[in-house]
């Protein structure tokens, strides 16, 4: 099993082992694998793989996009079965023991049994925080999907000029694609016309629950880059108005950038700490804390994170969440609706809050809670979106509606 050695991030940017060759189309495997293992001996609880991975690669000037792909590949299938390499053998045998493992459970996934990905697809302490079942730590192995979410009624037309879409199938809005091809879609006229935005299938699924209505008033309290933000707007057809919050001034920059390629104009970005002193005393239609969370419902396309996360960090989280909700919840106006969403699976971050917040504000009552995949279902039983249900993140959606 992976022990993590804590240890300072080398400051003096080290000299890259693989440069840019001009005239070189592709640099040989074994210099992917040392870029690769430079980005893994530089990455640790404060300085996350995927981060460590974009500035390894934007350095690389030159890096044609495909050997930039295998190494990110090569990255994030070393943490994905991490579980399963040699401690003690040299970090370029390992990532090459990942790469193969990867091969061999794509070509055969069931020659991995469940009782080995259980044991070793995630770390041990989180069985005491939630439900883990063999479906979800095989879905874990799997590479992740990219969902885009197209403009309204654009999604047709976005699926013939991106090429090899497909749509989310039956009861998902047109909206929703999953992308299979391989191109660079930042670059495309289409994402810089507006036309989609990347957004993984469940967190689309937020908004349609929340389905706000075009002329209210909302607070996207967390709002950070805006990825709901934006879908909020959509859904409200640019009409009434947003206050999107975040206590990240970085991330709230991040949203007015997408919300002007995007051309949303109905919201207002404002900074707030998340502390009692709200940044308005505006009463809401409806507010969503899409509150900060442990993540654990993205650890399929963030595998590096199953290896840094600790059980006090879900605790804490469990606490910022409660008491973040209970602030937002006092600038609900009767009769308006309130929700709360997280990317992540542990009970302390979940029903645990759903519970306290019940015994503390009492003056909200549950929403019928209908499966956004399936109106025609009716209402379903409980807030989950799961992974192991659709291959989108694992999320937990709460909805109330505070009396009149
Ligand atoms: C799950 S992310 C939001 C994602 C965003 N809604 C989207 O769809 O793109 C949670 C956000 O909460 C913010 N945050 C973290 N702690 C906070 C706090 N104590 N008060 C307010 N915001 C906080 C983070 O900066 C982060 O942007």
């Amino acid at each position: 099993m992976y022990h993590q050695r804590p240890r300072a991030h080398p400051t003096p940017r080290r000299r890259s082992p693989l440069r840019a060759v001009p005239g070189r189309a592709t640099p040989a495997p074994c210099s992917i694998l040392d870029l690769a293992a430079a980005v893994v001996g530089k990455a640790d609880a404060a300085h996350p793989a995927d981060s460590v991975l974009r500035v390894e690669l934007r350095n690389q000037r030159g890096l044609p996009r495909e050997a930039a792909g295998e190494v990110s590949r090569a990255v994030f299938a070393y943490y994905r079965w991490l579980g399963w390499l040699e401690p003690d053998a040299p970090l370029r045998e390992r990532l090459r023991q990942a790469l193969e493992l990867r091969q061999r459970f794509g070509a055969a996934p069931h020659g991995f049994s469940d009782a080995d990905l259980l044991e070793r697809a995630v770390p041990g302490w989180i069985s005491g925080e939630m439900d883990v079942t063999a479906r979800w730590a095989r879905q874990l192995q799997t590479e992740p999907v990219l969902w885009l979410r197209a403009r309204p009624g654009r999604g047709e037309e976005l699926a013939r000029k991106l090429g090899e879409c497909e749509s989310a199938g039956p009861g998902c809005p047109g909206e929703a694609l999953r992308y299979a091809g391989s191109r660079d879609l930042f670059r495309t006229e289409a994402f810089q016309a507006g036309e989609f935005e990347v957004q993984d299938l469940h967190s689309q699924a937020v908004g349609w629950l929340c389905a706000p209505r075009p002329g209210e008033t909302w607070w996207d309290a967390c709002a950070g880059e805006g990825g709901k933000t934006l879908h909020l707007s959509d859904l409200m057809q640019n009409q009434g108005l947003i206050w999107a919050s975040d206590r990240a001034e970085w991330r709230l920059r991040r949203l007015k950038q997408r919300a002007a390629r995007a051309c949303a104009f109905n919201y207002r970005a404002v900074s707030w700490s998340g502390g009692p002193g709200l940044p308005t005393r505006t009463k809401f239609d409806g507010v969503l804390l899409d509150a900060p969370c442990s993540n654990i419902g993205t650890w399929h396309r963030n595998p590096h994170a199953r290896w840094t996360l600790s059980v006090q960090d879900v605790q804490e989280l469990g606490r910022v969440q409660q008491g973040l909700l209970a602030a937002v919840a006092t600038a609900v106006k009767p009769g308006g609706r309130l929700f709360y969403a997280v990317c992540t699976l542990t009970r302390a971050e979940t029903v645990e809050v759903v519970a306290a917040f019940a015994r503390q504000c009492p003056q909200f009552t549950p929403l019928p809670r209908p499966d956004p995949f399936d109106r025609a279902r009716g209402e379903h039983a409980e807030h989950w979106l799961l992974p192991a249900d659709r291959p989108g993140n694992g999320m937990f959606v709460a909805g109330w509606q505070r009396a009149a």
